[in-house]
């Protein structure tokens, strides 16, 4: 392997399958590697590096795997190990690396661990692979503190003892059935570098990491002043207790020895809900993790000054520590972009924009969603596709309540819907049961004319967003990797417009008028029709050759 080999990842497009979701090759309802494996030339076709696929490990899937009861295995609704090994043998010969989802900050409640520690003593071993303590008042009846689950209500649940006695309890950031590991246990600290060892001799390329901000806790600090945040958003205090503490970078010291013990070495990615980006560039310093999502990208609203704020926010914080940026639009825990940017109103030459409350347009979200795609592939580093982003999907948000699955909707006091309405299995043809996915029904219904955005749909518009995301993936490879974003200067504040190089520019135009190309020899790519006076329209991206 040559050193720009041991590089890809710098400017790699990773593709999100959410393996419940994606296709369906028993014919069960639900997604497996069977269905994926079948599907691989689509993948390899869409032009992608590097597939990541979320957790497939026996789970009772009650926050959609990633409540782990063993990590070194698979759910049999998924596949088993000699699937895993075909799959990864068959991605690797089409030149797509895989990386699985690691969930280090907690198990679920069926892991042989946690059974073990409700079966033994308060302050044993056993105990002290998570986090247990005695509550408060006078009968311990009181949770330890006033810490909440990110899913909504407290962080805290409490054990019956072996004896029948109400007992001890224990800490959970997310579902009741996902209990923290106590991170400051040698033990826990080793047990995952070996299930580590144990995937990356299968032959797995890398790891997206699970809540990589947590794991290390200060389980001493008092009481939180809580406002009203939303899931996943830490609250904002400083020196928080259970997110973004220091102490974590020295397990991802250890973890980046591990994987540049093996040859090629082998990446990670965190997941790091965490603010400024200057505490994210910490994650990816050179002697830790490889890259991180870019939430605040993600986050960004659908106006030029959020977004070029936020891409040079991104570049030159990264690049303090050697990293380069990544670019993310959507993934399974956020409302897909064609919903959130149709639901987006940007007030024109204010540079500033709102979220609407009424309905969602579709048509607007998807012709935004083009632009924002082309945007994206456009600027250096690595890209994240989420599985269906290709097709333009929505979010589906009239999932019937009895359907729903997200612990969130039961936990937030059926207050907040949760995550499942990004989360509806893939459309692969026109018609037919479950539109292709796989199967006469699916684990989250699909919605009635959901093939009129299926994969066969979309091959044969050559219009569709399919067709864009391909081409682009095709471009983005002519693009010179190293050249930064350089910003062209156009006194227009709604005009995003850059070089790459000296023969690449990107326009988008987030103004409400039609303005002008930039001097040009060719139009390379364009997210919509110009005017019949060659403008560039409003929510409109074009890649020029000049
Ligand atoms: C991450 C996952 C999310 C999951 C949570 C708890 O944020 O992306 O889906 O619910 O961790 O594991």
């Amino acid at each position: 392997m040559t050193q720009a080999s041991h590089d890809w990842w710098r400017n790699a497009v990773i593709y999100q399958v959410y393996i419940r979701s994606f296709a369906d090759g028993t014919g069960d309802g639900e997604g497996d590697i069977a269905g994926l494996r079948n599907r691989l030339p689509y993948l390899h076709d869409l032009g992608v590096d590097a597939l990541w696929i979320n957790p497939w490990y026996p789970s009772p899937l009650n926050d959609g795997g990633y409540d782990v009861a063993d990590f070194r295995d698979i759910d049999p609704r998924f596949g088993d190990l000699s699937q895993a090994k075909a799959l990864l043998d068959e991605a690797h010969g089409l030149g797509l690396r895989i990386l699985l989802d690691i969930v280090p900050n907690h198990s679920s409640w069926d892991h042989e661990w946690f059974k073990q520690a409700l079966a033994a003593e308060p302050g044993s071993p056993e105990r002290a692979r998570y986090i247990f303590r005695d509550g408060r008042g006078p009968n311990g009846d009181e949770p330890p503190n006033n810490w909440r689950s990110v899913f909504g209500g407290s962080a805290w649940e409490r054990i019956t003892e072996p004896d029948g006695s109400p007992g001890q309890w224990y800490f959970h950031i997310f579902d009741v059935s996902q209990p923290d590991f106590d991170w400051s246990n040698p033990e826990v600290r080793a047990e995952f570098l070996d299930i580590l060892r144990f995937w990356f001799d299968l032959g797995v390329d890398g790891f997206r990491i699970d809540v990589a901000h947590g794991m290390v806790k200060d389980m001493t600090k008092p009481d939180i002043p809580y406002d009203e945040s939303g899931l996943l958003d830490r609250p904002k205090i400083a020196d928080h207790p259970f997110f973004d503490r220091d102490g974590v970078h020295e397990i991802y010291r250890g973890w980046r020895e591990l994987a540049d013990s093996y040859d090629p070495p082998r990446l990670y990615v965190a997941e790091a809900w965490v603010e400024p980006p200057e505490r994210l560039a910490r994650y990816v310093r050179d002697d830790e993790l490889h890259s991180a999502f870019n939430f605040d990208y993600l986050k960004a609203a659908w106006s030029a000054s959020d977004l070029r704020r936020s891409i040079d926010e991104s570049v030159t914080v990264l690049a303090s520590v050697g990293a380069p940026a990544t670019w993310v639009l959507e993934n399974h825990d956020v409302e897909r972009v064609v919903t959130r940017y149709g639901r987006e109103v940007t007030a024109a030459g204010e540079g500033s924009s709102r979220i609407a409350d009424g309905p969602v347009d579709e048509r607007l979200g998807r012709h935004r969603a083009r632009a924002a795609g082309l945007l994206m592939l456009a600027l250096p580093g690595g890209a994240y596709i989420y599985q269906g982003q290709e097709l333009g999907l929505p979010e589906v948000l009239d999932l019937p309540e009895d359907a729903l699955q997200d612990p969130v909707w039961e936990r937030s006091g059926r207050t907040r819907r949760g995550r499942d309405g990004c989360r509806v299995p893939l459309p692969w043809t026109i018609d037919g049961p479950s539109y292709g996915f796989g199967s006469d029904g699916s684990w989250l219904p699909q919605p009635d004319g959901w093939g009129a955005l299926s994969v066969e749909a979309a091959e044969a518009d050559p219009g569709s967003m399919l067709h864009l995301y391909r081409t682009a993936l095709r471009m983005r490879r002519d693009i010179p990797a190293a050249e930064p974003v350089d910003w062209i200067q156009v006194d227009n504040p709604d005009v995003l417009a850059f070089r790459r190089g000296t023969g690449f520019v990107c326009v988008v135009n987030l103004g409400a008028q039609p303005v002008a190309l930039p001097d040009h020899r060719q139009v390379l790519l364009l997210s919509g029709e110009l005017t019949e006076d060659g403008m560039l329209p409003t929510d409109t991206t074009a890649w020029l050759a000049t």
